[in-house]
């Protein structure tokens, strides 16, 4: 059975109906033209190109997924996900999108095996994952991102920040108001917890903050720390 069971909402299976009726967009947190631009466009910005290859961690239906398709050469999408409704609900969405011939490759898995792809990456992206694990999953992703990233690669992610580590107390977002905790989903970090995530991983954090999230999560840059490459 899974370790994840009870981590997060994210274990729960959505049925066929659900996907027909697109309840999938919601499952994810709706927002859905919004927020797939969106992704796509802060790529952009930070240097992706059609020719790269870009592992989507996370992926969930591919609300980001379609987009990152659309824009980059066939056989350059990668998405892993926990959840295997979301991966058949995001084959839809590829096919409806009149995508497939992209041939994007999405795995289920719930250990962040990016391994598994046989491919090292220019781009790898997570948005709304750090913010329904703890800090111990997170350490585990990262580690297997490093793995699969190439020397210049960068691994951008989306956090909710907290003002200091071991912020007890819920924090309320705005704009959105969501309401995160410091031990149950959703979680916030303070950047110094985040910095110790990435040293864990032997990655060097960059944070970039704010970038027009529609509820102020912010994002985070972690690329290897060149000293620990032999
Ligand atoms: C809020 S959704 C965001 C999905 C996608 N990144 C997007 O922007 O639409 C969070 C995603 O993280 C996935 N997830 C949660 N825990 C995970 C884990 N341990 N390993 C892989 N994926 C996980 C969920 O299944 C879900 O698809």
């Amino acid at each position: 059975m899974s370790t994840m069971k009870g981590v997060n909402a994210y274990f729960r299976q959505l049925s066929d109906e659900e996907i027909k009726h697109q309840a999938h967009r919601e499952f994810v947190g709706g927002l859905w033209d919004e927020l797939g631009e969106l992704q796509l466009n802060f790529l952009i910005q930070h240097g992706l190109k059609p020719h790269h290859k870009l592992l989507d961690i996370g992926c969930g239906c591919l609300r980001g997924g379609v987009h990152y398709i659309r824009y980059l050469d066939e056989g350059n999408y990668f998405g892993l996900d926990i959840n295997a409704s979301l991966i058949e609900a995001g084959k839809i969405e590829v096919e409806q999108a009149g995508l497939s011939r992209k041939h994007p490759t999405l795995i289920v898995d719930d250990e962040f095996a990016c391994g598994r792809f046989g491919e090292k990456f220019d781009f790898i992206v997570s948005v709304s994952l750090f913010t329904h694990l703890p800090f111990n999953v997170i350490v585990r992703c990262l580690h297997r991102a490093r793995e699969s990233l190439l020397p210049h690669g960068i691994y951008y992610s989306t956090f909710f920040q907290a003002p200091s580590p071991s912020h007890l107390d819920p924090i309320v977002h705005q704009p959105g108001g969501i309401v995160t905790k410091y031990d149950a989903d959703p979680f916030h970090y303070s950047i110094e917890e985040l910095a110790d995530m990435a040293k864990l991983a032997k990655l060097e954090l960059d944070v970039i903050g704010d970038w027009q999230h529609p509820r102020n999560q912010k994002m985070a840059a972690f690329s290897i720390l060149m000293e620990s490459i032999s």
